[in-house]
């Protein structure tokens, strides 16, 4: 295929060689990587409209590459009416004029390429906008070239075709289109009309989507909701919730085939939103599917060794028998930030070693290496129907009253850190959060056991999760201490990176609410 050779890479020197996949034929680049998380309504507002636009993230390309970052993911920054702030297309092969244009995306992915950053881009697959030319052509009349591209039903206005549920309405997943007297669904919003990805026109022009950006030179794609591409619609008031379909895995293994022949080596992430670790497994195919797919129950856990090291099982067990590279996460732009959930700094600068310390692609959402709070958002400021405000704040890049934006009032509030701890304070705070995430994924990337190697437990104490990774001739321990009180842990190390900026060499006793990464003596 053409596509692959036409992406313009140019990396900065020192950083090609490590980072080219040739160099590395037995490792592709995206199981090394720690991925980072844009929202880019959130991420820095360069035009005064409020809205961070993708001039704020070229701005921001050297913090990234400081930061220690390998790829970024964008959400949505495509045009839309931004019922769900992006989530609902109305043209994906186009740049909201909120956030620039056409231009601005080529430069961005080019000068990301020039700080040896990759770029992967959000493909919402399951539904359009409503005011997508092609829905908008859809309820026009029973003839139309694009009406079946969506999932009608005939019926009684009273009664929807089946009992599922909308996402964020509470409502059901049906509305009802008076003019033409048809049921339409939506497994999200009203404004979110989902696709009928049985029909092979839907595929190639989605699949041209992929291309299009692929053709940009972007290196690959988080899919949105991917689960439920390839659904079956049944009818009927005892049909059970919407379930993965043997055509959403036909489906994966042709997307898969499509960007496999891309020479960049793109990558598929995909939102595989179901709860069972078992479940995310068979996304993954047989090396054919997904080449990489969120696994959510880990986000859940609450701060509890035991139920991490239940989730950590599950993953060893469910995805090394099928040779999966496992994902880890924390924080995104659909949950409470986890500094939020745990409750306290001390737990999130140890949850940043138990994230980058685990075997699999880590992903960080822009802030949580600002350490940041879930904002407060007063009701006459909410604005998202999936009452996701809070985790979407603006970062604060510098001191008030704009903390680096272009101006003082943007969409959402600031974080509770914004006077505080904004970016440019951590900076030079060699004790901050961004100093901790700089060692750490410094640390990672050096090292070939944290990076890629191994994972077997260790015994520790209760409360603790004590894990070692290993490589030929490299060997790191990791120990979390999700207790409020110290414990020992015997054997000669030295100190790699402790989450408590009061520890400067290793003593033996592992602090309340701390992770550690030691070298073996
Ligand atoms: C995914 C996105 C979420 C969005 C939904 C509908 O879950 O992460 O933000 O609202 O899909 O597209």
């Amino acid at each position: 295929m053409s596509g692959g050779a036409m992406t313009d890479t140019t990396w900065t020197p020192g950083e090609a060689a490590a980072r080219d996949p040739r160099n590395h034929p037995d490792l592709p680049w995206w199981k090394s990587a720690v991925i980072y998380q844009i929202y880019p309504r959130s991420f820095l507002d360069t035009d005064g409209d409020g809205v961070g636009d993708l001039e704020g993230i070229r701005r921001r390309l050297p913090y990234l590459a400081e930061l220690g970052v390998d790829a970024l993911w964008l959400s949505p920054f495509y045009r839309s009416p931004m019922a769900d702030f992006g989530y609902d297309v109305s043209d994906h092969c186009d740049v909201d004029p909120l956030f620039g244009d056409l231009d601005n995306a080529r430069r961005l992915v080019r000068e990301a390429h020039e700080h040896g950053l990759r770029v992967l881009v959000d493909f919402v697959p399951c539904h359009t906008s409503d005011l997508h030319d092609w829905f908008v052509d859809a309820r026009s009349s029973p003839d139309a070239t694009h009406r079946d591209w969506y999932v009608w039903r005939d019926g009684d206005p009273s009664t929807p075709p089946n009992r599922w549920m909308s996402a964020f309405t509470g409502g059901p997943a049906w509305t009802w289109d008076g003019a033409n007297g048809k049921w339409y669904l939506h497994l999200f919003l009203p404004e979110q009309p989902d696709l009928d990805w049985h029909h092979p026109e839907v595929v190639d022009a989605m699949f041209d989507v992929l291309k299009f950006w692929l053709d940009l030179g972007v290196d690959g794609f988080r899919v949105d909701v991917v689960h439920l591409i390839g659904k079956d619609v049944p009818d009927g008031h005892d049909v059970p919730d919407p379930e993965p379909a043997p055509l959403t895995h036909e489906l994966l293994r042709r997307m898969r085939t499509l960007v496999d022949a891309y020479a960049c080596e793109p990558v598929l992430v995909g939102e595989v939103y179901i709860m069972s670790t078992r479940a995310v497994a068979s996304f993954y195919g047989r090396g054919d599917e997904l080449h990489l797919a969120f696994n959510f129950p880990p986000l859940y856990a609450p701060w509890d060794a035991a139920a991490w090291r239940k989730r950590i099982d599950r993953v060893v067990e469910e995805l090394d028998p099928i040779g999966a590279w496992p994902t880890w996460v924390l924080s995104n732009h659909d949950n409470t930030r986890h500094r939020s959930r745990y409750g306290s700094a001390e737990k999130a600068r140890a949850a940043a070693l138990l994230l980058l310390g685990l075997r699999g692609t880590p992903f960080l959402y822009a802030g949580e290496e600002l350490g940041l709070s879930n904002a407060v958002i007063p009701a006459d400021r909410r604005v998202d129907p999936g009452g996701r405000d809070g985790c979407r704040a603006p970062i604060p890049w510098s001191a008030g009253p704009d903390h680096g934006w272009a101006t003082a009032n943007p969409w959402l509030p600031w974080p509770p850190e914004a006077d505080t701890a904004d970016a440019a304070a951590q900076e030079a705070d060699p004790g901050s959060f961004l100093h901790l995430y700089r060692r750490a994924l410094a640390a990672r990337r050096r090292s070939p056991a944290l990076r890629d190697g191994a994972f077997g437990w260790l015994r520790s104490r209760a409360g603790v999760l004590a894990w070692e990774r290993t490589a030929p001739g490299d060997r790191r321990v990791v120990l979390v201490n999700m207790t409020g009180k110290a414990v020992t842990f015997p054997g000669a190390f030295t100190l790699l990176v402790s989450s408590s900026p009061a520890d400067t060499t290793w003593s033996g006793t592992l602090g309340p609410w701390t992770a550690v990464w030691l070298i073996p003596a």
